[in-house]
């Protein structure tokens, strides 16, 4: 026998009901973001490679060790399968010139692939939903953002989920803090890891972030960069942090919250939640102002960030707030050849009303056909056999409710017989529950 031919490693199938939930998920999010005005875009998954090695930074994680890069074929170009969204669409709207003389509140949804050790809530094929803003200097737009996750998280009903902030400046304030960095660094020599002794002249801010504990104690002492920043960085900072204080937004500010991208320029943050252990991080992003010129726009200030669906999925999970997977509202079980038709026009019917409605297909007895029927969750069966069939009846069970039992009717009225039902039981606490 061949050997059963896997999913690649770190790449997970997402299963019904699994991906019942996540469409439920995405709806909600897709729902929240357009009351905010943005709009949906869809970008390749497939991009040039030197988009991120210029977009992402030549000296990352992601670029260093973590992208899935081949050549085409063909012509030999070097392709990216993308490791995550805000470079392909900032490349998409100087393509497209969508940021001329306007401003753009885009988001997207999708896979994203980095070739990492896969662990819980941390995979090689993951999905993402981004969001980004273009041609907006900010700080209200940053602020927006930040306030429209926190809708999020209310609309998806999660919580226990911290905002974290800080802010990278501009490039030559970097640039000042870098070197002295680079210096106070240069002291600990003998106790840094291969990773900080990697990074000390390349990233050396990636170094605050290090998760290693025998490292962190001196990065307390290090020199940081918020006492770098200049007056209208400063003032950028102080503004998101107004109105997020204004709004009520509830946020600490994390000096070592330095992101693995290096795109970011001011307003940097992330959302994280205890829930998850060590992936704790469920939605990240900042400012990019400089990303759109560097990639040969014209100077066009943004802001996004991005959010992991995996992680949303789980912690909605641990907190019991999956939405409950949808039900038909009526399975229709047929036998006999003159049943089906009439059993085939009436599905049809009832879908036309809005409903739901699985038919039997493949034969079988009523007997086993009923079991399948009380196995779909649905509420009603409609049962049809020749001898209805021949007069235009059906059978009409409710098969949860005793007391509605089974009634032969006209097949005409089952739409209306099952409305009136349901406005009859209609009861506002459970719906509320649900
Ligand atoms: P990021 O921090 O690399 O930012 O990713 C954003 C989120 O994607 C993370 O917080 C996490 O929830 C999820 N994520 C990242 N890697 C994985 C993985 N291997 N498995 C599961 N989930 C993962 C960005 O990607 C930026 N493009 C965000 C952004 C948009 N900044 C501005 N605009």
């Amino acid at each position: 026998m061949s050997k059963i031919l896997q999913s690649v490693k770190g790449m997970p199938d997402i299963l019904p009901p699994e991906a019942e939930h996540w469409e439920t998920i995405e709806a909600v999010i897709a729902c929240c973001l357009k009351s905010y005005g943005y709009k949906p875009i869809r970008m390749p998954i497939v991009e040039p490679t030197p988009l991120f090695k210029r977009a992402i930074g030549e000296v990352t994680d992601i670029v260093e060790k973590e992208m899935y890069s081949f050549e085409d074929s063909l012509n030999g170009e070097p392709l990216t399968l993308r490791p995550e969204g805000t470079a392909g669409c900032a490349r998409a709207v100087i393509q497209h010139g969508l940021a001329n003389q306007t401003t753009q509140r885009l988001y997207y949804m999708g896979q994203m692939f980095r070739h990492e050790r896969p662990q819980k809530g941390r995979y090689r094929q993951f999905h993402q939903v981004g969001v980004e803003a273009f041609g907006f200097n900010g700080p209200d737009v940053d602020a927006e953002q930040i306030l429209m996750i926190a809708r999020l998280w209310d609309d998806l009903g999660l919580d226990d989920i911290h905002l974290q902030i800080n802010s990278l400046g501009e490039a030559e304030e970097r640039a000042r803090h870098r070197d002295d960095l680079i210096a106070y660094l240069e002291k600990f020599q003998d106790i840094l890891d291969d990773d900080a002794k990697r990074r000390l002249y390349t990233n050396p801010l990636r170094i605050l972030d290090t998760k290693n504990p025998a490292l962190q104690e001196m990065c307390l002492g290090a020199p940081k960069l918020l006492d770098y920043l200049g007056e209208n960085s400063r003032a950028h900072f102080a503004g998101v942090q107004q109105i997020l204080r204004d709004v009520g937004i509830p946020f600490t500010i994390n000096p070592r919250l330095v992101r693995g991208l290096d795109y970011y320029n001011l307003t940097v943050f992330e959302w994280v939640t205890k829930q998850l252990g060590a992936q704790g991080t469920v939605c990240a992003g900042g400012r990019y102002d400089g990303l759109v010129e560097q990639l040969g726009g014209k100077p066009t200030p943004a802001c996004g960030f991005a959010m992991g669906v995996e992680r949303l999925v789980a912690l909605l999970e641990a907190s019991g707030g999956l939405p409950q997977p949808a039900s038909p509202d009526v399975y229709i079980a047929h036998q006999g050849d003159s049943a089906r038709c009439p059993a085939f026009q009436i599905a049809e019917n009832l879908r036309a009303t809005g409903m739901d409605v699985l038919l039997h297909c493949g034969g079988g007895s009523f007997k086993s056909q009923m079991k399948k029927a009380d196995a779909s969750g649905a509420p009603f069966a409609v049962i049809i056999g020749d001898d209805e069939a021949a007069t235009g009846d059906v059978q009409l069970k409710h098969l949860r409710d005793e007391a509605f039992g089974q009634q032969r009717i006209k097949a005409e009225h089952i739409a209306d017989i099952i409305t009136d039902y349901l406005v009859e039981t209609f009861n506002p606490e459970t719906e509320k529950e649900n």
